[in-house]
């Protein structure tokens, strides 16, 4: 994909950890040349190289060395090393397990090493907001800061950046050149769920569309089809007959995750879209009015994702798993954009100021 940028901008990207693109996809938009993608899940190579037309090196982050990922650029103005290492040793949904023997938390070390030994003009990594409290995170700013870096880093809602979903993420963009920050939205509306998969074609569980399979959404019991007819928007499983609602909610352990088996609603953004939102039962991710899950298109949308976006080879079977793991763990494409806009600004300006 082209830059748009003028040419004394041409700022190239490399991303750690890039899943099917999100991040990568984002920057792009924002005029930013993604030029290699690492990650160690294959099957997160057909939709990063066919949406981004950059090249997927199927390999861990831990063995990888500078040269061999700076060997695919071509004579940038300014190298931007972007990365979202995986967020499940931080998320709140390990409720409460988060040791430091869980062997991921060294990847983001690994981003470290990466990031000092290559010494880009620009470093972005993503990630949940728990990690803003670990160690791993401040020896990463303290060691970006000793080698000369300007550090910003947040906790930010992606509603205000036109993401049309509940999430937090903790950003950091860092400048070897001066101080960079994420740079507010224009217009901070929040887009609902309405707004984002209200058009899309009618579906019922188990059903896929004729042309895009990618909006299919998981099939359901009778008893699960039963719970979705009398949900509510917004609602929990409180709100069904007696008979419908399930023993482990019955019991006093269960009544603390009011938001499983419940209907998103219409006019707010969606809740935070999961590696599993596709499941009614995992979350409220329950479609506002048709009795079913959410599509995996529309969890891809509700991530920010274009609509044409490709997750699977044509042809190819479409697994929701593989494909809900993808969509659920980008970076949202929107806030990407943000992120690379605020780059190319504080580039601009360097750029300005030695003319
Ligand atoms: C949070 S996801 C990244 C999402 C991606 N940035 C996007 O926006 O679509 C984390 C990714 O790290 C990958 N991963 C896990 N361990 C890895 C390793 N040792 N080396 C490279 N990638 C790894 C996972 O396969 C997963 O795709």
């Amino acid at each position: 994909m082209k830059s748009e940028l003028p040419p004394d901008l041409n700022i190239q990207a490399i991303d750690l950890f890039c899943g099917a693109g999100g991040l990568s996809h984002g920057l792009i938009k924002a005029g930013i040349g993604v030029k290699v993608g690492v990650d160690l899940d294959s099957s997160c190579k057909y939709a990063f190289e066919k949406n981004n037309n950059a090249v997927f090196l199927a390999k861990s982050v831990q063995d990888i060395e500078p040269t061999e990922l700076l060997g695919y650029l071509e004579s940038p103005n300014f190298v931007l090393l972007a990365g979202c290492a995986p967020c499940q040793p931080f998320s709140l949904y390990r409720q409460g397990k988060s040791d430091e023997s869980d062997g991921r938390w060294n990847l983001l070390r690994s981003f470290q090493s990466l990031a000092v030994g290559m010494m880009p003009d620009f470093i972005t990594m993503e990630n949940v907001p728990r990690l803003a409290e670990q160690r791993v995170f401040s020896d990463f700013k303290v060691a970006l800061e000793d080698a000369g870096y300007h550090i910003w880093a947040e906790v930010v809602d992606c509603t205000t950046f036109g993401v049309p979903q509940e999430r937090q993420r903790l950003v950091l963009m860092a400048s070897k050149h001066g101080a960079v920050a994420l740079q507010p939205p224009a217009n901070k509306c929040r887009k609902t769920v309405r707004q984002t998969i209200g058009e899309l074609p009618k579906l019922r569980a188990g059903e896929k569309n004729d042309e895009d399979p990618v909006h299919q959404s998981a099939g359901l019991t009778l008893l699960n089809l039963a719970r979705i007819n009398v949900s509510k928007p917004g609602g929990t499983w409180r709100d069904w007959p007696e008979a419908l609602i399930a023993d482990c909610h019955k019991k006093k352990s269960g009544k603390t995750y009011p938001s499983v088996y419940g209907r998103m609603e219409w006019d707010k953004p969606s809740p935070t879209i999961t590696t599993q939102f596709f499941g009614f039962g995992n979350g409220r991710f329950g479609h506002p009015k048709q009795d079913r899950g959410l599509s995996l298109r529309e969890g891809a949308l509700l991530q920010s994702f274009p609509s044409n976006y490709e997750f699977v080879e044509p042809g190819k079977p479409i697994e929701f798993s593989k494909v809900g793991r993808l969509i659920g763990n980008a970076v949202p494409v929107k806030l990407a954009e943000h992120i690379g806009r605020s780059f190319a600004k504080h580039a601009a300006g360097l750029v300005q100021a030695v003319r």
